[in-house]
């Protein structure tokens, strides 16, 4: 079947990978695509991904027997809806499944109905409440604009003067809604689970960085590295996950009438008490993706499938247990804040070379046969090892071999897994 995959990050690259491993994809189309989804099919930057009438026509048009969606927006935008109503098979939730991540009032008012651990929280509009809850509450404490943020809406308070500049901020804009909430202590993990309206299985496990350097300082970003699998998270606690956060999800979005298709990624803080939701994404994350999709070792596209056709139960999501994934966010300088466009980058070949060393592409744009950087994460150097320590070591061997000055990475993804490993504990 010919596949059309939606979006243009280093996920996208990396879904590009997978999906045309499988004997069933016969043509894959990205739309816009990068110069990395290019070598695995044709990029259509011409179709207009925000006009759901232009996707359905070239869905039509092209034979498409499966629409991909990998950002946040379109999705929240209703793009499977559009497309299932023109009769064409898209992976993802509906606009209305999609308020998991898009309205973080949602999700944390189904957490408190089906009594889903997360931190306590209180909702708030106007500016004189909420600056008495965070009297009430005291510091530290975590403040939050409702919507779709690109990783950017959070601020983690460590006074009550912070938390007032961030409330007063965020409850700037008219319409603008918070959630206040309780700090959570303790690692964070990711896990995402393919579901199918009514039904879960596990797909994966990771651990993102999502402060811009090293020791976890400076400001959250969409995520500067990732490693999978997250060692932390071990088998006990995914099934502590699946039946105290996962399937008390998917049966309040079922009983509220917008049954949950597509991937479920939760955001969890492994606290003292357990385990406990952060936040929903409804998709795979980024950098995310780029170390889960290296280590299948199975065809995903029967998976999707299932849970496009509303049955998971079959289905098992077959990783390289054996094999250890570790991805490095190269950055342009000044990310996450304003970047330059437009500087050189050599090596990427070089670096493809070392061993088990694949280099996805992010921000980047190709002139003149040369390769140009063209956003805010540029690109996402993973290696596969047979241990983290082995990744980690290839990850950053294959970056020293990548020039180009105008970029930036941190230097310690993976540190806790590879601690974790000389401890003892394996991958
Ligand atoms: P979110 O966009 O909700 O995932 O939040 C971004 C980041 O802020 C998370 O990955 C955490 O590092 C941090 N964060 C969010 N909520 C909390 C919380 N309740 N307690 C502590 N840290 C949090
Ligand atoms: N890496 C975090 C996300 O994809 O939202």
């Amino acid at each position: 079947m010919n596949i059309l995959l939606i979006g243009s990050g280093g996920r996208e690259h990396a879904l590009a990978y997978a999906l045309t491993k499988s004997p069933l994809c016969d043509h894959l189309f990205s739309a816009p695509g990068n110069p990395g989804t290019a070598a695995f099919g044709e990029n259509r930057p011409d179709l207009d991904v925000a006009d759901p009438a232009a996707v359905c026509a070239f869905c039509a048009a092209h034979a498409i027997g499966l629409v991909v969606i990998g950002p946040e927006v379109p999705l929240v935008a209703g793009l499977v809806d559009d497309l299932t109503v023109a009769g064409i098979r898209a992976f993802g939730p509906t606009r209305a499944a999609a308020q998991l991540e898009g309205s973080k009032g949602f999700t944390k008012d189904l957490c408190a109905e089906y009594g889903i651990p997360t931190a306590a929280f209180a909702r708030f509009t106007e500016l004189a409440p909420a600056l008495a809850y965070l009297a009430e509450r005291g510091a530290p404490i975590v403040v939050k604009a409702d919507g779709l943020a690109a990783g950017k809406g959070v601020v983690v308070a460590e006074t009550l003067d912070q938390a007032r500049a961030a409330v007063r901020a965020m409850l700037g804009d008219p319409g603008a809604e918070i959630v206040i909430e309780e700090c959570l202590f303790g690692e964070e993990a990711s896990f995402f689970a393919l579901c199918d309206g009514s039904r879960a299985v596990p797909v994966g496990t990771a651990q993102d960085h999502k402060r811009v350097f090293d020791g976890d300082r400076g400001p959250n970003t969409g995520g500067m590295g990732a490693y999978s699998p997250a060692t932390i998270l071990t088998p006990a606690l995914e099934r502590t996950v699946m039946e105290t956060i996962i399937a008390p999800t998917l049966a309040g979005m079922r009983a509220r009438g917008m049954p949950f298709t597509g991937i479920l990624y939760a955001g969890l803080m492994l606290t003292a008490d357990g385990p406990k939701l952060i936040e929903y994404n409804t998709r795979f994350g980024d950098p995310e993706a780029q170390v889960l999709m290296p280590r299948l070792a199975g065809d995903l596209v029967p998976a999707l499938l299932a849970a496009c056709d509303g049955d998971v139960s079959g289905i098992v999501i077959p990783f390289d247990e054996g094999r250890a994934a570790l991805t490095v966010v190269m950055a342009a300088a000044g990310y996450p804040g304003a970047v330059m466009r437009g500087s050189v980058i050599r090596g990427v070949a070089e670096a493809e070379a070392g061993d088990d060393v694949i280099v996805f592409q992010a921000g980047t744009r190709t002139e003149d046969g040369q390769l140009l950087a063209d956003g805010g994460r540029v690109l996402t150097v993973t290696a596969l090892g047979a241990s983290m320590m082995e990744a980690q070591a290839r990850a950053y061997a294959a970056i020293a071999r990548i020039d180009w000055p105008e970029g930036f990475c941190r230097r310690d993804i993976g540190r806790r897994a590879v601690a974790r490993e000389v401890a003892g504990g394996g991958i």
